[in-house]
């Protein structure tokens, strides 16, 4: 499978469902994400794999200029018309994100960045649009909760995924 193909996939599979049920249940962790970085007025924002934008509007209660990216065109099209103008939409990977060097003062990610496949690849990202000093903070599931629960359960029944290339 190439990264093309992967992008694809994971694109679609994101949008296939109705996203909004899992969104609302995830809104205590983005609470708690952006209350913990608690950016200030002014502040460049980059909600990363940003589903519907359960941080971004936060931040963007906060009086930050907000930006929000993922890699599934249907969450950006349910982001936006959440959103509104108020927060920039975009699609993209995280493995490849279409910004200068240094042009962000706070990357966050409530459960997204965790799905990228290579995640040293998607950190030299964030760390490339970062200004120096910037700020990264992301929500993630514990390794002995549910879900970690569910995803051994699957990995015993279904076949490992190949490789990725590295470029
Ligand atoms: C569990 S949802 C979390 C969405 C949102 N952050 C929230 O808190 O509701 C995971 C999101 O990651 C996105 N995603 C998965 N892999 C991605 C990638 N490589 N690059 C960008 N977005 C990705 C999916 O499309 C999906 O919207």
């Amino acid at each position: 499978m190439t990264q093309d193909d992967r992008r694809a996939a994971t694109a679609k599979h994101w949008g296939l469902a109705d996203y909004s049920g899992l969104a609302r249940r995830l809104e205590p962790a983005a609470d708690a994400l952006v209350n913990a970085v608690a950016p200030k007025p002014g502040d460049r924002v980059l909600d990363v794999a940003a589903g519907t934008g359960n941080v971004a509007v936060r931040a963007v209660a906060r009086g930050a200029q907000v930006t929000a990216c993922d890699i599934a065109p249907r969450m950006v099209q349910l982001g936006r018309e959440r959103t509104g103008p108020e927060v920039q939409w975009f699609e993209a990977d995280v493995e490849n994100l279409p910004l200068p060097d240094a042009t962000l003062d706070v990357a966050l990610s409530a459960f997204g960045l965790i799905f990228a496949p290579r995640p040293e690849v998607a950190l030299a990202q964030l760390r490339r649009v970062l200004v120096p000093g910037g700020r990264l903070a992301l929500t993630a599931w514990t390794a002995d909760g549910c879900i970690a629960e569910r995803a051994r359960i699957v990995k015993e029944f279904v076949p490992p995924i190949q490789p990725l290339p590295t470029h």
